[in-house]
């Protein structure tokens, strides 16, 4: 299966540095034969980015409105994403869901607003270290994704990419070790094979997100249950966020070639 890599660039960047990045990141991807790369800039340039946008690297929003179009002020829609070209969303960060009180049932709407506009819905989930000290981060994630998916149809879920990314690791340079990592992403997929079956279990892209860098991605990426990545601080330089691509491609063709 084809791997994904995302960089989530967040609140950063103003414009002439955004599209000197998406330049700089559009011309460097010369192929990305096993890994389908997107970009998520701030909202107010993803209409003009989409100019630099190629089939190689394409556009995702950081997130999309629990509502549809009407009397929203601020919010915008997955439809209005999609319009301008959008491919993918990102629903459910721990930065959303901890500072803008999108809570697991906002986060269920949300995707099926993304799949119902024709977005590729990047669902995120994760654990804080309170959680993970305690204990119970198998039992947060698996709960977070069960309220998900819930009413998602099995044959929606070729729209449908998971995201792990354990809280403490966001932006901390603390990663999950790739064993830390791919006994989640396990867990993760073995708990897809119950919610849905084997073969859409199977089929689930899992991307890791949590201080990922050119030094540890190869790793990461090389787990069996981890197929590609969601990056946030290395995505912002071009070169680190290419590398990134390249350990995602290198590692899903080690895979395809059976190891
Ligand atoms: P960092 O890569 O900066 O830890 O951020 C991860 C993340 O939140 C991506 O969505």
């Amino acid at each position: 299966m084809r791997n994904i890599v995302t960089g989530n660039w967040k609140s950063n960047k103003l414009w002439n540095d955004a599209e000197k990045l998406m330049d700089d990141v559009a011309t460097g991807i010369l192929e990305s034969q096993h890994t389908d790369v997107f970009v998520a800039p701030p909202t107010p340039y993803l209409a003009a980015l989409q100019a630099q946008s190629t089939d190689l690297i394409g556009l995702a929003g950081q997130q999309c409105s629990a509502h549809l179009e009407g009397a929203f002020t601020g919010e915008h829609t997955a439809s209005m994403l999609k319009s301008v070209g959008v491919k993918a969303v990102l629903i459910g960060h721990s930065e959303r869901r901890g500072g803008f009180g999108e809570n697991d049932s906002v986060v269920e709407v949300k995707i099926h607003h993304a799949l119902d506009a024709g977005l590729l819905a990047i669902v995120c989930c994760g654990e804080n270290l309170e959680e993970r000290d305690a204990g119970q981060h198998f039992e947060k994630v698996l709960t977070q994704l069960s309220h998900a998916f819930q009413n998602v149809d099995t044959s929606k879920m070729i729209h449908v990419v998971v995201a792990y990314e354990p809280i403490w690791a966001i932006g901390t340079g603390r990663t999950a070790s790739a064993a830390r990592a791919q006994e989640m992403h396990a867990a993760i997929r073995k708990h897809l094979v119950e919610l849905f079956d084997a073969p859409t279990a199977e089929s689930t892209r899992i991307l890791y997100g949590g201080s990922c860098k050119p030094s540890n991605a190869l790793e990461i990426f090389m787990q069996p249950d981890v197929n590609g990545g969601l990056i946030g601080g290395a995505s912002l330089n071009a070169l680190d966020f290419l590398a990134i691509v390249a350990a995602s491609n290198e590692a899903a063709s080690k895979e395809q070639q059976g190891g």
